[in-house]
């Protein structure tokens, strides 16, 4: 059975519509769903990491707007389209403020903003019409989510075994390739963004082996990408985090490949802790450094990842192991994130290709110009 970490159904006739989140705390222990029946639900669901992954993220929570509009009466609760929009806006504003740092949530919003705006404005809109046209939005970015993986993949895989055969690696066709955090099923609506890449290398031949590092201290890569690698019966091992550089002085690593949370308009982009130090490692091994992250990653409104906001989560996750305190009593810096600057990484891959360099040798991209093409 395919993974899947969020189910969506619109009921028929006078069915309710439902939807239900992995419980991805519990993983790979236990496999249990959360019913989710609106935003202030949803909002909890990704402040505490039950529906995680930036793609992940924007879809659980469009959709449970889709469950709230359906089921309070399909837009016979509002007086008027106006009414219907306005109410939009303020439930997409109050699930943005759930997690800071991926924009993908932020891009969702704006544009369901957008659209019960402009439905809302037009003539003969009913307050049914916004609603409709809102929900069906939420629902379209199921299959648009795994569109745009499949697309990742291909590209992702070509553009990983050219880099690694200029450098003189995969001379069999056959990559070993690093990847951090999580970033395939249970971070999208399917396949995977960075790990849909590693996938698409599977399925054509060109995979030898993927190694997941177990990304502490939440730990998405041991709990979550081994899980998903296991599943897909994948040739794979886990490391440590701090193992990583060591894996690559050996030899035995052709290409990395990580997700995103956000990117800024120079290519600087933000991704789990410990990715920056994967990409600066990489560098100094020759080993080429990707991204993976479709173009709802993209913040062409920040110039640099300095200006990216870096969510900081609880001195528990840090300290303690399953509720018991493992660290001795000290104070803890816990960023969720950290940016690794443009000039370390060799491609940012999207569901449209490849993003292209910017002319100045600044070592960043284009990622302005290239989205308004
Ligand atoms: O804190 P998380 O688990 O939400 O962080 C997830 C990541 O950093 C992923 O690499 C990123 O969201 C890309 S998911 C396709």
């Amino acid at each position: 059975m395919a993974l899947e970490a969020i189910r969506f159904s619109r009921g028929g006739g006078l069915a309710p519509a439902s939807l239900q989140l992995l419980e991805q705390r519990k993983l790979p222990l236990e496999t249990e769903w959360l019913d989710i029946d609106g935003p202030q639900s949803a909002w909890t669901a990704i402040r505490d990491m039950t529906v995680r992954g930036a793609p992940a993220i924007a879809i659980a929570a469009a959709l449970s707007l889709a469950v709230d509009l359906i089921n309070s009466g399909g837009g016979s609760q509002f007086q008027g389209p106006a009414a219907a929009a306005a109410y939009v806006a303020q439930q997409m504003d109050f699930l943005v403020t759930s997690r800071p740092t991926a924009v993908n949530l932020s891009i969702a919003a704006e544009a369901l903003k957008r659209l019960a705006g402009e439905e809302a404005g037009r003539a003969g809109a009913t307050a049914a019409s916004v609603t409709a046209a809102v929900v069906a939005a939420c629902q379209a970015m199921m299959a648009e989510d795994v569109a745009a993986n499949k697309a990742m993949g291909r590209h992702g895989a070509d553009a990983l075994l050219a880099a690694a055969q200029e450098r003189g690696r995969a001379g069999s066709g056959r990559l070993r390739v690093l990847t951090h955090c999580n970033t395939g099923s249970l971070a999208t609506a399917a396949y995977g963004t960075a790990l849909g890449v590693i996938r698409a290398l599977h399925e054509q031949g060109r995979l030898e082996h993927a190694y997941c590092c177990e990304t502490r201290p939440y730990n998405q890569g041991a709990r979550l990408t081994a899980y998903e690698l296991v599943h897909d019966g994948l040739p794979s091992t886990l490391i440590c985090d701090s193992a990583a550089a060591a894996l690559m002085a050996s030899g035995r690593v052709d290409a990395v490949v990580v997700g995103a949370d956000r990117i800024a308009a120079n290519g600087d982009t933000a991704n789990k802790i410990g990715t920056y130090c994967h990409a600066v490692a990489a560098r100094h091994h020759g080993i080429p450094f990707f991204v993976a992250a479709p173009t709802t990653t993209l913040d062409p409104q920040l110039d640099t990842g300095s200006l990216i906001p870096i969510e900081e989560r609880s001195p528990e996750e840090v300290t303690h192991f399953k509720g018991q305190r493992v660290a001795a009593d000290i104070p803890v810096w816990n960023p969720s994130f950290d940016v690794t600057p443009a000039e370390l990484i060799e491609g940012l891959i999207t569901e449209r290709g490849l993003v292209p360099r910017a002319l100045a040798a600044s070592g960043g991209f284009a990622v302005r110009s290239w989205l308004a093409a």
